[in-house]
């Protein structure tokens, strides 16, 4: 990997993650799932845009047969005591009795997955399970139950492998942490 220092937006970063050690932990990822999902055919929900290269890894090596779709999510204020609603753009499967899996790139306060979760529920899936590449549980504000997790890092914004720090850097294959 790179060894040195690059910047984005005037913002300096360091070498956090080599896409060897990525790749590690995402074939890992990959096994657990293709053994706890043998021959139930999931559905995986791939969370755009951070999860796009995290997903292509991961579904890569995942054995046995499965759905994937993409989606965005857009949250918003809600009015009155709705507080706040999300949206589910482009999911049009129809995920009854479906087995899916949530790909994320990163679970940081939980927000994001702490509302996608009952709104995929609500459409009547089997089951739902999320599997995020980060995970930083020194952030976390909402319990989120997260089964599948490549890594943990601390509480540092990093870019790269997917994430991005204010649009760029996401087609970086090693990930950088800011300093
Ligand atoms: P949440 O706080 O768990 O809802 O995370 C929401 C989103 O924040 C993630 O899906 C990422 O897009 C973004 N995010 C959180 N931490 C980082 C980071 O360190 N780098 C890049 N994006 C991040």
């Amino acid at each position: 990997m790179g060894h040195s220092h690059i910047t984005i937006h005037n913002k300096a970063f360091r070498p956090y993650l080599s896409a060897a050690q990525l790749d590690e932990a995402v074939t890992g990822l990959a096994a657990r799932l293709s053994a706890d999902y043998a021959g139930r055919q999931p559905l995986f929900v791939v969370v755009l845009t951070g999860g796009f290269m995290f997903a292509s890894d991961l579904l890569k090596h995942f054995t046995g047969l499965c759905e994937i779709v993409f989606i965005r999510v857009a949250s918003y204020e809600g009015t009155g005591s709705t507080g706040v609603v999300q949206e589910i753009l482009g999911l049009r499967e129809d995920v009854q009795g479906r087995h899916l899996i949530v790909i994320e790139d990163i679970v940081d306060t939980g927000t994001t997955m702490h509302h996608l979760l009952p709104t995929l529920l609500a459409k009547g899936p089997a089951s739902v399970e999320i599997a995020t590449l980060f995970f930083k549980p020194e952030s976390l504000k909402h319990e989120v139950d997260l089964r599948y997790v490549a890594m943990e890092i601390p509480n540092d914004f990093v870019v790269g492998y997917g994430l991005d720090y204010d649009g760029l850097g996401r087609n970086l294959p090693d990930v950088y942490v800011a300093v």
